[in-house]
């Protein structure tokens, strides 16, 4: 089992959004998922409620309760890739995500106000050695420049998958249970999580973490 943790230290940066959609992109991608809310919010589980379409398992976990769970469920061969939502603060809750991660996503707004709130979270995932990928979300779709001008930036710390648009899809697709792949198959923001998964899944390294 491969674990992805999307965390950042600042709210509203799309970590629940991405956990969603890339959860549904990597289940039709052939992965058996199951995705763990770590986040007291439970935005992510209320998501999973509204969700009448199958194929992703919903943990709600204890913090205190993760470690136990992942050295169970990397016994069973069902499971394949686990996301895990965390919330916007750090704190031990989010440091026993990390410390599982096979891979770390750091979501990132195009705004200096976001750039340098990733600063400290780039520095903790780093500083557990674990791999970590900045993803630049809800970009302008039309207008490119400050979206360059902040991979510049987040390049020098880390690596920085494809970028994802600000999409009314991706709204639309949290508010029914769905993700962006299933809500518009063909849409761009589809195309955009599809290829975000593909980065990511290329990245993440398939051998068990040492925690
Ligand atoms: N790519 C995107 N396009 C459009 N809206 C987005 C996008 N990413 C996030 N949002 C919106 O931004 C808000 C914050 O996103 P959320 O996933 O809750 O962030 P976090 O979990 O990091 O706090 C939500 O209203 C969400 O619908
Ligand atoms: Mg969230």
């Amino acid at each position: 089992m491969q674990i992805l943790t999307l965390a950042s230290q600042k709210g509203g940066s799309g970590k629940t959004t991405l956990a969603a959609s890339l959860a549904v992109a990597a289940y039709e991608s052939g992965e058996r998922v199951v995705v763990v809310d770590l986040d007291p919010q439970r935005s992510l589980t209320s998501w999973g409620m509204l969700r009448s379409a199958g194929g992703i398992v919903f943990r709600t976990i204890a913090p205190a309760d993760l470690d136990h769970w992942v050295t169970s469920t990397r016994r069973t061969p069902v499971v394949t890739l686990c996301i895990v939502d965390t919330p916007g603060t750090f704190g031990p809750e989010v440091d026993v995500a990390l410390r599982h991660a096979n891979c770390a996503l750091v979501p990132v707004r195009a705004s200096v106000l976001d750039l340098w709130a990733s600063a400290p979270t780039a520095r903790r995932i780093a500083a557990m050695g674990r791999i970590l990928g900045f993803v630049v979300n809800a970009a302008s779709p039309v207008s490119y420049a400050r979206t360059n001008d902040v991979i510049a930036t987040l390049g020098e710390n880390g690596l920085v998958g494809p970028v994802i648009s600000e999409r009314v899809a991706h709204r639309d697709a949290m508010a029914t249970g769905l993700g962006v792949t299933e809500l518009d198959p063909a849409g761009k923001a589809a195309a955009e999580i599809r290829e975000l998964w593909a980065w990511t899944k290329q990245r993440m390294p398939t051998e068990q973490v040492s925690v």
